[in-house]
């Protein structure tokens, strides 16, 4: 081993790779360990498995390098100073949060784990948790602290090297600085707080920004009514300092594996304790609307009914820059309209890598070209903000689908272009959209 610490992590999903190969890239000895054979088999040979930018090149060499090894033995994790867990935590049917994954892994680590060595908790957790799992673990001289991870998908390498903060929650100062040793961190970019604060602060995070994103949305319906356009108010609620630019694009709603699930993690358990969170709740409200105002916009500007429809999706990823659909509102919408008796083609970039049978449960025919996708179709819709939608030759889309409608969620095309093309464009609270 090298000057770095021994370090364990547990749960090799998107936030425990990105740790695990983060940390071995800064010259620590990294451990991680999933019970997924095939996972840990493929990492262990160098596959990624996750569609990350930088993510590649850092575990080859940090294989390479001896510093990074995947295994599915707890015996492993034996000789480790901190470990992070990374388990999934999703939620139930009623919101909260499924803790099993957890509670097994926090046994495993009292059966090997020495006393003095900290176990860091970045899955999201209920607040509570850190300290009922440190009670658990105290009895074999075990630490405890919480720290929530912040990072995005398809930027998780670089948020996870220059976040915008550290979060350490920590009753025990010791455990802290190890923890800060691990991560290596700008003294002036930690947060040291209870573990409580840091449980909550991770759902606090995700549900303001839920809350931002869904407003904005109400915004866009608005300005459609009063014939404003949301480009010009969110550019002036995001030149507001105290309100700032990000997170105030419009689009077919939010998804992905946080955003949703930690909204009704936190409104499930601020219930327990009393507590409304009302503002949460609507903006979950708001969020499940969306796909029927998209339904709406496109049987008053198509000139088939629904049932008879045929449409193109473009975009089917929760977002762009990722291959992931959990949760994806792209999907959503198409799941809605497929309901309605229309018949989706759809297309995205990263197709290949997108599970067919995702696709097919939601009423969507993949199709592997974006000209073909919108052959003879009745209306075209863009779902996720993929750059070079923007790029598509609209004139051969047009040629495709004469008279299409094109309903664009996220606001990413020239509306001039599109119209220039001979098709009817309808931006998301823009003038003549919807
Ligand atoms: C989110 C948070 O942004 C991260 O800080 C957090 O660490 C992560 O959850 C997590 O808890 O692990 P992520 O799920 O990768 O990250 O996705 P976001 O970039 O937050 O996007 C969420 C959804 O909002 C997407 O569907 C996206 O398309 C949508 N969105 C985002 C908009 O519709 N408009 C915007 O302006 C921004």
């Amino acid at each position: 081993m090298s000057g770095g610490l021994r370090i364990g992590v547990v749960g090799v999903g998107y936030v425990g790779l990105t740790t695990a190969v983060c940390l071995a890239g800064r010259d620590h000895d990294v451990v991680a360990v999933d019970i997924d054979e095939a996972k840990i088999a493929r990492l262990s040979a160098g596959v990624p498995i996750i569609d990350e930018a930088d993510l590649p090149d850092l575990l080859t060499r940090t294989i390479a390098a001896g510093r990074l090894t995947f295994r599915t033995d707890y015996e492993a994790l034996a000789d480790r100073d901190v470990v992070f867990v990374c388990v999934s935590t999703p939620s139930g049917p009623d919101g909260a949060a499924d803790l099993r994954a957890l509670d097994a892994a926090v046994t495993r680590l009292t059966q090997v784990l020495r006393a003095g060595a900290v176990v860091t908790i970045k899955s999201t957790v209920p607040v509570g948790t850190t300290r009922r799992v440190a009670k658990r673990l105290r009895a074999y001289g075990i630490g405890a602290v919480s720290s929530p991870e912040f990072l995005r998908e398809g930027r998780a390498i670089a948020d996870f090297t220059h976040p915008d903060r550290v979060v350490v929650g920590a009753d025990s100062d010791t455990d802290a600085a190890l923890v800060c040793a691990a991560y290596g961190a700008d003294p002036a970019t930690v947060l040291h707080m209870s573990p409580e604060s840091a449980e909550l602060a991770k759902y606090a995070s995700n549900a303001f920004l839920a809350v931002k994103l869904s407003y904005t949305n109400s915004l866009a319906q608005l300005c459609r009514r009063y014939g404003g356009d949301i480009g010009d108010v969110t550019a002036c609620m995001g030149a507001d300092a105290r309100i700032g630019p990000s997170f105030l694009q419009p689009g077919p709603g939010w998804g992905g594996s946080c955003l949703p699930k930690d909204t009704a993690a936190l409104v499930f358990s601020a219930q327990a304790q009393g507590v409304a969170m009302a503002e949460v709740e609507a903006a979950r409200t708001t969020n499940v609307a969306q796909p029927a105002r998209i339904e709406a916009a496109l049987r008053q500007s198509m000139t088939c009914p629904l049932r008879d429809a045929r449409i193109t999706v473009l975009g089917l990823t929760f977002k762009a820059a990722t291959s992931d659909t959990r949760d994806s509102p792209a999907l959503a919408v198409c799941a809605h309209l497929a309901a309605e008796g229309a018949a989706l083609y759809g297309y995205d970039p990263r197709l290949p890598a997108i599970d067919a049978t995702v696709l097919s449960s939601a009423g969507v025919t993949a199709v592997d070209d974006p000209y073909r996708a919108a052959k003879s179709a009745d209306a075209v819709v863009v779902l996720t903000e993929w750059p070079q939608f923007r790029d598509l030759d609209w004139a051969a889309i047009a040629e495709h689908a004469p008279g299409a409608v094109v309903a664009d969620t996220r606001n990413l095309l020239d509306p001039t272009t599109v119209e220039a093309a001979g098709l009817r464009y309808l931006g998301n609270g823009r003038a003549d959209g919807y």
